[in-house]
């Protein structure tokens, strides 16, 4: 794991945007994992950005979203289909039948889970999946307790992920209990992971995350088994971590081939 700090999200984006632009240049059709809530959006602001600036080409990449409630009518501005759709992929040339999520109004939603897991493994995978993390250290929708092993399925939140996401929607009522979810196995299986935290609201769950015991009780912990995972951060975020010198060191006087 290599934990990378920052000055503020606006460095996190360009980092963040340099390795996903390196990425298309190298595969053209590269799979994007997306990641829905607040810490992403400057790296999709940057990557429109550089879309529109630089003619960044996303032609023939997509997309496959992490998460989705259940239960939210299709088109609700909060789904987080629509949330992909507005933050990022209608900001660039990414092809809107590249853009894939799990169907949370699905009859059959253990067929719809299945049907997914399909669908991404029939793209070759995930090459790049972006990453936040919840307060409580989840990563896409999967709660403390989840399986280490677990695939894209139904899951019900727990009322401070509610609480959290409710600035979203008119009241907390409205916040749905179920979701579907990339399983930690899923997410496991992406050649690169990189997980965006920033804000002292953070600090708990990224010192868990990165140097607390790999342990379902903290879900994003199990990326310290990941052969390739990148944790970005601004300080406020990092405000917590033990070894926070030592990252800063290692980052400060890496090789400049190697990238992230
Ligand atoms: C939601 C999403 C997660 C996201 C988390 C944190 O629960 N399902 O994918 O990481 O919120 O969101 P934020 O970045 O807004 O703090």
């Amino acid at each position: 794991m290599e934990v990378v700090i920052l000055n503020g999200s606006k460095q996190i984006a360009q980092l963040a945007a340099d390795a996903i632009g390196e990425l298309l240049r190298r595969k053209p059709d590269a799979v994007l994992g997306l990641a829905t809530g607040s810490s992403p959006l400057p790296v999709y602001d940057e990557l429109a950005l550089r879309h529109e600036r630089d003619g960044l080409d996303f032609s023939r990449a997509s997309g496959f979203a992490l998460d989705e409630y259940v239960g939210l009518p299709p088109g609700h501005p909060e789904s987080y289909r629509e949330v992909v759709l507005r933050e990022f992929t209608n900001r660039v040339n990414i092809r809107p039948e590249n853009v894939h999520g799990p169907d949370g109004s699905a009859a059959d939603i253990p067929a719809a889970c299945s049907a997914y897991e399909e669908a991404i493994a029939a793209a070759g995978g995930v090459d790049l999946q972006i990453l936040g993390v919840g307060t409580d250290g989840h990563i896409a929708f999967n709660e403390p307790g989840s399986s280490f092993t677990s695939r894209t399925r139904i899951k019900s939140l727990i009322e401070q992920t509610r609480r959290d996401n409710a600035r979203f929607f008119d009241s907390l009522a409205d916040v749905p209990h179920h979701v579907l979810t990339q399983g930690l196995g899923t997410i496991m299986d992406a050649r690169h992971v990189m997980l965006v935290a920033t804000g002292a609201q953070k600090a708990q769950a990224v010192r868990d995350l990165v140097e607390g015991p790999v342990s379902a009780i903290c879900p994003a912990s199990i990326l310290q088994f990941h052969p390739h995972a990148t944790v970005l951060l601004d300080e406020a975020a990092a405000s917590a971590l033990k070894l926070a010198d030592f990252y800063r060191h290692t980052y400060d006087n890496k090789p400049a081939w190697q990238g992230i």
